[in-house]
């Protein structure tokens, strides 16, 4: 019978439907795979079933032994891939698919809301009440900076970028540029009414809020640096829902503390589960656990997604989303 291995618990209905179909194995503990059990999944099953706390990194790869190996598919829950070295797998004949589209939704909205989050001041507002402090109204208190008809800058034009653009132009009547690696085509430009930045640059030095929708890659490590922090607007805001290397985090502790930046609105770090620490004193920046596909719609969505994927690389059949 076919093994197929999860890294991490999938929502019931998905993993019912895995059970009736393939030999499972589920993981016991609440935590991720150590390297070890994660070489002994991979030495086990047909299909390995990743999440992003599995480090299948070109190292990992690398340390599997060919002649013990018999995954031949890495069918990621998720539609980021950066924690697996797709080519180092493929050498090995391993293929990598994801889960597109499904999350799309759900990861937009919760750029608005980071986005909502920071400039209405909702996570200081709150811990302020809890703790006791709120006497009442007041007439200038907690007073934060309008979003609707604000300037949005989206860096990484594909989905989610698509995404959080419909909702800040039609919801919000934001004002949106973008910049990303391939040029948004004119069609699509004009259907979401977003203008191209000539440059990153451009983009930052003209936005009241930046929203990050790009992959992380090598390209993109630290593509928010201190020297890119410089150039926005100490009124503005930077929200990531993508991914935590693509900002130097250090350096934008130190920006947000210095008043450089209004705030920050982030569901993704750079050494996840640490947040680094010059961050979580301050109170002109929301901290969300990596929420952006977490609704229970989305993760059912995602699961039977990986179970299409390893139905149809079990039939011999084309991958519905491959990865190269
Ligand atoms: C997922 C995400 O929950 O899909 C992604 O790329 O960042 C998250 O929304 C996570 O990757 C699960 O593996």
């Amino acid at each position: 019978m076919t093994r197929v291995a999860l890294t991490r618990r999938f929502p019931e209905s998905v993993e019912t439907a895995l059970c009736e179909r393939y030999d499972v194995r589920l993981p016991g503990q609440s935590g991720a795979m150590d390297a070890q059990a994660l070489r002994e999944a991979c030495y086990w099953a047909d299909v390995v079933c990743p999440t992003v706390t599995d480090d299948l990194g070109g190292g990992f790869v690398q340390s599997l032994d060919p002649a013990r190996l018999r995954c031949r598919l890495f069918a990621n829950f998720g539609v980021g891939y950066n924690h697996i070295d797709v080519s180092a797998a493929r050498a090995l004949g391993i293929a990598v698919s994801n889960t597109p589209d499904v999350l799309t939704d759900a990861t937009a909205d919760l750029a608005l809301l980071l986005m909502l989050m920071v400039a209405r001041r909702a996570g200081e507002g709150e811990r302020w009440l809890r703790a006791g402090h709120w006497g009442g109204w007041q007439p200038k208190q907690l007073m934060g900076r309008e979003v609707s008809g604000a300037q949005l800058g989206i860096v990484g034009m594909g989905r989610i970028g698509q995404a959080v653009a419909r909702r800040a132009r039609g919801g919000f009547g934001m004002q949106v540029s973008c910049f990303s690696r391939s040029p948004l085509p004119a069609e699509l430009a004009a259907e979401l009414d977003v203008q191209a930045a000539p440059s990153l640059d451009a983009l930052i030095a003209g936005s009241n809020f930046v929203s990050l929708h790009c992959p992380s890659t090598p390209e993109t490590r630290h593509l928010i640096d201190a020297e890119r922090l410089a150039q926005f607007s100490p009124d503005a805001y930077l929200i990531n829902t993508a991914r935590g290397d693509i900002v130097d985090e250090a350096a934008l502790g130190q920006a947000l503390a210095a008043g450089t930046l209004a705030g920050a609105g982030l569901d993704v770090y750079e050494r996840e589960p640490v947040v680094h620490e010059s961050l979580l004193g301050l109170e002109n920046v929301v901290l969300l656990p990596h929420l952006g596909s977490a609704t229970a719609q989305t993760r059912a969505a995602m699961g039977w997604r990986v179970a299409a994927n390893v139905a149809a690389h079990l039939a011999g059949e084309p991958l519905p989303d491959p990865v190269w």
